[in-house]
């Protein structure tokens, strides 16, 4: 099928009943389809937006553009939790259904304000000759789940261009405040703009948050803000970012900053440092933090790349988000652990030690392991009998490198920006690896969330063997993980 401009941005109620059940029925039984993490019902997702906690319960959105494989007309699905495990679908809440959104309700953030969700998101507008404006927009969502009420909060100002997007509601004291991806009209850099608010009616630009760094690339997308032990965490995606700023093999990145504080009036943070590569691993983009109110940081991501295809595509359908991590900071980095309930997901445990693994590991796991200190080798996983195809991580705890290496699999996806992912290990140190594994989405987690490798991969669902390629001194346990999505 061609994707025409047309068919893309046709209004939701012009498709057919068919068609839509149709590609939930091809999502559903694809074997690539994830069962522990939150993935499309039909086409394709990427952001996850409103991540926020209201009236009791977790809620998270994600963009969705539910008619097939492509980036057509956006809007928001809605879930909630309890665990941030555990999601209930709660369907379509924000369509693109007014002017200022008539070309895609894209992404944005919530809050929970006296007793309702705000919700601000970027409409997505082109006019009869495509030119684009976008608006920012408020919404409201009542406890029974309506979004209603949205109103235009502002537009680019003049020194912007229309990329201007994603923002993130935030308060200080009895202000709001708002940051939004930017691209300057002069030199066309990528920025985080800051925004004002009393009341969230009137709006006032404040100007870039000043990062102290170079510039970042042409264009920002998703920037977030969140408090983690004491510091100022600023996470965001910088697109054609020079590789000398900070190292990344995706297409793009999704990077973070570290600061004591931010100083919102004067928009700049306070002590920033240097820039880093939120996922050692593939895939990751356009991650949503937030604080809930014990003070947690949390964070998810959307596991897919903008501008890219996967093999999915032939499926119709594409993507998936990450697990829910919750952040902390040791010795100036971040630190990315799995929530809690994830270990109600566990049936079958079993102690692991041997060489060969098992045959018969599925592809819907976690295997935690402990290597010791000064060895080399390699794990397979999703591997064929004789080792030959599948994942393998290449782990040297002598010289400090572990490798993500996705070449053997069966199905490539952006081979141009490589297909190995590497992250450096303290040297001499037993190594401690916690490995998720659903279907054809892999995250490992390095010496307790020093390091996230991240990944899409696409195997043979036959191919389930789990072994080191020689003899490896190492306990650990391997659990199969429930289907609860
Ligand atoms: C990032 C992004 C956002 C935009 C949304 C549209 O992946 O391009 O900047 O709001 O996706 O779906």
């Amino acid at each position: 099928m061609e994707w025409t401009r047309e068919k893309r941005y046709l209004p939701y109620s012009k498709w057919d009943a068919e068609t839509l059940l149709d590609l939930q029925a091809e999502a559903a039984n694809s074997p690539y389809q994830m069962h522990y993490h939150l993935h499309p019902i039909s086409g394709l997702i990427n952001d996850p937006n409103g991540f926020s906690y209201f009236n009791g319960e977790y809620h998270l959105f994600y963009q969705s553009y539910p008619f097939g494989a492509v980036h057509g007309l956006k809007s928001w699905v809605h879930f909630k939790s309890n665990d941030l495990v555990h999601w209930i679908n709660l369907g379509l809440a924000v369509k693109p259904d007014s002017k200022a959104d008539s070309h895609g309700a894209y992404s944005g953030s919530a809050r929970e304000i006296d007793g309702k969700l705000f919700l601000m998101y970027t409409g997505n507008h082109r006019d009869e000759n495509w030119v684009r404006t976008p608006y920012q927009i408020g919404a409201w969502m009542d406890k029974d789940g309506k979004v209603k009420d949205k109103t235009i909060l502002f537009k680019n100002p003049k020194h912007i261009t229309e990329h201007f997007r994603d923002p993130q509601i935030l308060k200080q004291g009895d202000t709001y405040y708002a940051i939004l991806g930017a691209q300057d009209k002069a030199e066309k850099h990528g920025h985080i703009d800051v925004w004002k608010s009393k009341d969230l009616k009137n709006w006032e630009e404040l100007g870039f948050l000043d990062m102290g760094t170079d510039p970042m690339g042409y264009m920002i997308e998703c920037p977030n803000i969140v408090r983690v032990d004491g510091h100022v965490v600023v996470i965001f995606c910088p697109q054609g970012l020079d590789k000398k700023i900070a190292k990344y093999e995706d297409i793009y990145s999704d990077m973070y900053i570290i600061a004591d504080d931010i100083d919102f009036e004067n928009h700049k943070l306070i002590n920033p440092g240097k820039l880093h590569n939120l996922d050692k691993g593939f895939d990751v983009y356009a991650t949503q933090a937030f604080n809930a109110p014990d003070g947690k940081a949390y964070e998810i991501s959307w596991v897919g790349l903008p501008d890219t295809t996967y093999p999915t595509d032939d499926e119709n359908w594409a993507n998936c988000l990450s697990q829910v991590k919750e952040l902390a900071i040791k010795n100036g980095k971040l630190i990315q652990r799995s929530v809690k309930a994830m270990n109600d997901l566990h049936t079958d445990e079993k102690e692991v030690s041997d060489q060969v693994i098992t045959e018969k590991a599925g592809q819907q796991y976690e295997l935690k392991l402990t290597i010791k200190a000064n060895q080399k080798g390699k794990l397979h996983l999703a591997a064929n009998a004789d080792l030959t195809g599948g994942l393998q991580i290449n782990f040297d705890t002598e010289n400090g490198k572990l490798i993500l290496d996705r070449s053997k699999t069966d199905r490539q996806v952006s081979v141009d920006y490589g297909e190995t992912r590497e992250t450096d290990l303290t040297k001499n140190s037993d190594l401690k690896l916690d490995i998720f594994v659903d279907h054809s989405l892999i995250e490992i987690f390095v010496n307790d969330g020093e390091a996230v490798l991240t990944g899409r991969y696409f195997e043979d669902q036959a191919n389930t063997k789990l072994a080191f390629d020689q003899p490896v001194d190492y306990s650990g346990k391997l659990w199969q993980m429930k289907t609860i999505l």
